[in-house]
């Protein structure tokens, strides 16, 4: 058996490759996201309830060379909601979650079509730092991604010193913070300078989500968060999910029907690249439009 360091040191490259994007690179060359299709932007609509749209995507396409990833996506995620992105292995949910913080600029054969909106304004706009953006939607990947020769403590502040925070009153005030966020703290305090690779799976996954929660995001993109954890780390997860929405928009993607339906306000079922139906969570578990939908959440297939 390996231990979590041996683990970690095993860690595909593509994990570090894709936290360290997340927290230093800019677009630039080929990768950076094509031009909005219409290069319009809109305004969000107001939604019905009055409740305000956070984000938005419109006619959102992500294609890897020829191959399309999701195809004219037009969903709205409302402030402060837990959204969930259900759907079968390949149906597009990493590939949409990705988009909504620019996560595909640097992968070299994908092209974004469409528009994201964050506040009315369209991220992927000439005007905009992605940097910025990524620290406003922070994002939390299917495996935990700490920094494996770094501290806890260093784990949970990166992101705030690569924007040039130095003050150790200050880091030390928000390292605290979000290792409480994240039901963490009480674990590790007095381990701070120990390596994030020393904890846990669950534990990395806290440590992961106190990271993006350090920066202060308003929207928290979580991809599978708890499908590699044990039953005790997930109902951490959950509970952390069902306290964090009161601060901030959440979008996940789950495989677990269960976990869609005790989590989430609204849910999104995708298949083969398309958006097959969205609504509140209680109507797509319960009285869903679509045939294919309702085979899915039933588990005639997937
Ligand atoms: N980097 C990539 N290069 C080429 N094709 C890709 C890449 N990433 C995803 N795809 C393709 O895009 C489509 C959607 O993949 P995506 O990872 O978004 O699915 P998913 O719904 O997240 O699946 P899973 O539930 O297995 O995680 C698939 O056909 C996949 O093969
Ligand atoms: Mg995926």
């Amino acid at each position: 058996m390996l231990n979590n360091s041996a683990k970690l040191l095993k860690t595909p490259f593509t994990h570090l490759k894709d936290i360290s994007n997340l927290l230093m690179h800019q677009a630039s060359g080929p990768a950076r996201a094509s031009k909005p299709v219409s290069g319009v932007t809109f305004t969000p609509e107001p939604a019905s309830g009055g409740k305000k749209f956070r984000m938005q995507t419109r006619n959102l396409t992500v294609r890897y060379g020829t191959t399309i990833g999701v195809e004219d996506v037009t969903l709205p995620i409302y402030d402060k909601e837990v959204l969930a992105l259900i759907g079968p292995s390949g149906c597009g949910k990493t590939t949409y979650l990705r988009a909504l913080n620019r996560m595909h600029d640097l992968t070299r054969i994908a092209s974004v079509t469409g528009e994201v909106l964050l506040d009315g304004t369209d991220i992927y706009g000439n005007d905009i730092n992605p940097v910025n953006i990524r620290r406003r939607i922070g994002m939390v990947f299917q495996k935990p991604t700490p920094f494996p020769t770094m501290s806890i403590y260093d784990n949970v502040v990166a992101g705030l010193k690569l924007v040039g925070i130095r003050k150790k009153s200050l880091l030390d005030e928000v390292c605290e913070r979000a290792l409480k966020q994240a039901a963490l703290f009480e674990e590790v305090k007095d381990r701070l300078r120990s390596p994030g690779a020393g904890l846990s799976g669950g534990q990395q996954q806290r440590l992961s989500i106190a990271r993006a929660l350090a920066v202060d995001p308003e929207v928290m993109l979580m991809d599978e968060p708890t499908s590699s954890l044990d039953p005790q780390s997930t109902n951490r997860i959950e509970e952390l999910i069902h306290t964090l929405k009161e601060q901030v928009t959440i979008v996940i993607v789950t495989h677990n029907m269960q976990q869609a339906a005790r989590l989430s306000d609204r849910t999104a079922f995708f298949y083969v690249g398309h958006l097959i139906e969205t609504g509140t969570t209680n109507d797509i578990f319960t009285k869903p439009k679509e045939t294919r939908t309702e085979e899915y959440i039933s588990g005639r297939f997937g």
